[in-house]
């Protein structure tokens, strides 16, 4: 039996910042798996897979207000290596009979340069000076016994500080981002030479042991997944396949909503390259007659994922004896409901869109709720997966239903369709679609406008491109796509696709927009 990756890592503690997942995803990246807890989780729940060292996160408090979350006791007594970042540092400082004060002078946010002045091994081998990214307005003003200052910078005599008796370290900058120079070194000295991690999470070593997983919590029962055509559907639903074989069931609805050929393209992959058993349900015309006349963008999702459900749940029991539904929740996804929902506003009411309730009343397998996005993709692909599915830009559980905005029919549709599968052929041709831009694609607009064309006048209707770039999808930014680009795409859309005399390109970023237009 291969043992259990999960074991032998680190545990990070988070105290809020932004920057907390890409501390996990940094280690992660060179091997060393590492998961986030609430600060103040149950002792039992941060220490269940045993880890070999602490990492506190940055965060909004500053340590001295009344009420500021606290270092919890069970971690110093532990005797395991502690990291400190930022709020961390300050707050190791604080509890360890340091002093940490207010700085009206000389806080620093953004890049700063430190200047390495004492041997440690967290900092051994790294240059004199380095550039950092800071962003605090607290500093510690006096050590607390033990530590002494292995950095500092203009705005922090105490940039890096060590205690290595006790192997307590502590950084006033984020070494996990990008701009921290040699972040990942510095994580990497923590996480290998301080705490003795061995770096073992790789997706290949991931693949065996959540096969293995798989088959223990499945036996010999049936197992039935959503497949979406998404990257993780798609990645659980190969995971699952090389565990338990036929004993997996794939559903693919088709809501006559998804883009040209999609849903051909879904069955030759998992079907025939992936030999699944896929049950594919084209509901087009279900989905059409229960949107027919519905404009409004909250009413269409709601309609839409209500019928997603039945149409599902009409296939699923249709299948005899399944007990397991998979899903391909991440761990992004865990963590923000480990933390409740801090939403206070509904823009759009995605996130449910296209999912599954619990009451179905399957028991559910969840091979992926370990692994961020961008561990997903490299599974996928060390399953075979084609770079189309591993890499594919996130499209909306509601699909071309919201982009198709005015009356959704069927000929509306597909004039959107065509447009938009030429928009993606000319951004694929240059290169583009993959890695610069996040998200493309074309809206078709609920209005008409005069054109020529020869002698002829025309009254048609007009599409919108839409290119944003963005990490997060919180914000974004409308590309800069080459203009020769946006010609070439404008002329074929116009020449090619009936109906559409006018393209236009949207320039506006989120906020004030939203990427879709609905
Ligand atoms: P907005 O338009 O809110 O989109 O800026 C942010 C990201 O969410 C996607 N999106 C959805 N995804 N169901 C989904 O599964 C939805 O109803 C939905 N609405 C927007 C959007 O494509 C973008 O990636």
């Amino acid at each position: 039996m291969s043992e259990d990756l999960r074991l032998g890592g680190i545990a990070i503690l988070d105290y809020g910042s932004q920057y907390t997942q890409l501390i996990a995803r940094r280690l992660r990246e060179m091997g060393v798996y590492a998961e986030v807890f609430a600060y103040d989780a149950a002792p039992e729940h941060i220490n269940q897979h045993h880890p070999r060292g602490y990492v506190l996160s940055g965060g909004p408090n500053s340590v001295y207000e009344v009420g500021a979350p606290p270092l919890p006791r069970h971690i110093l007594d532990s005797g395991l290596p502690v990291l400190g970042i930022c709020y961390g540092l300050q707050l190791l400082m604080h509890t360890l009979g340091g002093a940490v004060l207010p700085s009206t002078t000389d806080r620093e946010f953004g890049p700063a340069t430190i200047i390495h002045t004492t041997p440690s091994p967290l900092l051994d081998g790294l240059p004199e000076q380095m550039p950092v990214w800071m962003s605090h307005g607290d500093k510690v003003t006096t050590l607390a016994a033990g530590f002494v200052a292995l950095a500092y910078s203009d705005g922090s005599p105490y940039a890096v500080v060590g205690d290595p008796t006790r192997r307590y370290y502590g950084v006033q900058f984020h070494p996990e981002v990008r701009h921290t120079a040699y972040g990942t070194e510095m994580l990497h000295a923590f996480a290998t030479r301080i705490c003795g991690c061995a770096p073992r999470w790789t997706p290949v070593a991931f693949i065996d042991s959540a096969v293995e997983a798989i088959r223990r919590q499945v036996g010999a029962e049936q197992v039935i997944l959503g497949l979406s055509g998404g990257v993780d559907s798609a990645v659980a639903g190969a995971l699952i396949h090389r565990a338990v074989g036929d004993q997996l069931t794939s559903i693919f609805v088709n809501t006559g909503m998804l883009r040209l050929h999609e849903p051909e393209q879904v069955l030759q992959v998992f079907r025939e390259q992936q030999g699944m058993r896929v049950i594919y349900a084209d509901a087009t015309e279900q989905f059409l007659d229960a949107l027919q006349g519905v404009t409004e963008p909250e009413a269409k999702r709601k309609i839409i994922g209500r019928l997603f459900i039945d149409v599902f749940k009409e296939q699923a029991d249709q299948l005899k004896g399944v007990r397991f539904l998979a899903q391909g929740t991440i761990y992004p996804d865990v963590i923000e409901s480990a933390k409740g929902s801090k939403a206070a506003h509904v823009i759009k009411s995605h996130h449910n869109v296209g999912g599954l309730p619990e009451q179905l009343g399957f028991e559910l397998v969840e091979p992926l709720r370990d692994l961020f996005k961008d561990e997903v993709r490299k599974v996928g692909t060390a399953l075979g997966l084609p770079d189309h599915i591993v890499w594919r830009q996130p499209f909306p559980g509601p699909g071309l239903a919201i982009r198709c905005l005015g009356d959704l029919t069927l000929p509306r549709l597909d004039k959107l369709r065509h447009a938009d599968a030429i928009f993606l052929e000319e951004l694929q041709k240059a290169g583009l679609l993959i890695g610069d831009t996040a998200q493309c694609f074309a809206v078709l607009l609920p209005v008409k406008a005069v054109g020529v064309m020869g002698d002829l006048r025309t009254y048609e209707e007009v599409i919108v491109l839409r290119a944003v770039q963005t990490d997060d999808f919180m914000t974004a930014d409308w590309a800069r796509l080459p203009y020769d680009l946006l010609a070439q795409v404008s002329r074929r859309i116009v020449n090619e696709v009936t109906g559409v005399n006018r393209v236009a390109y949207d320039i506006t970023s989120k906020p004030p927009g939203t990427i879709e237009w609905e």
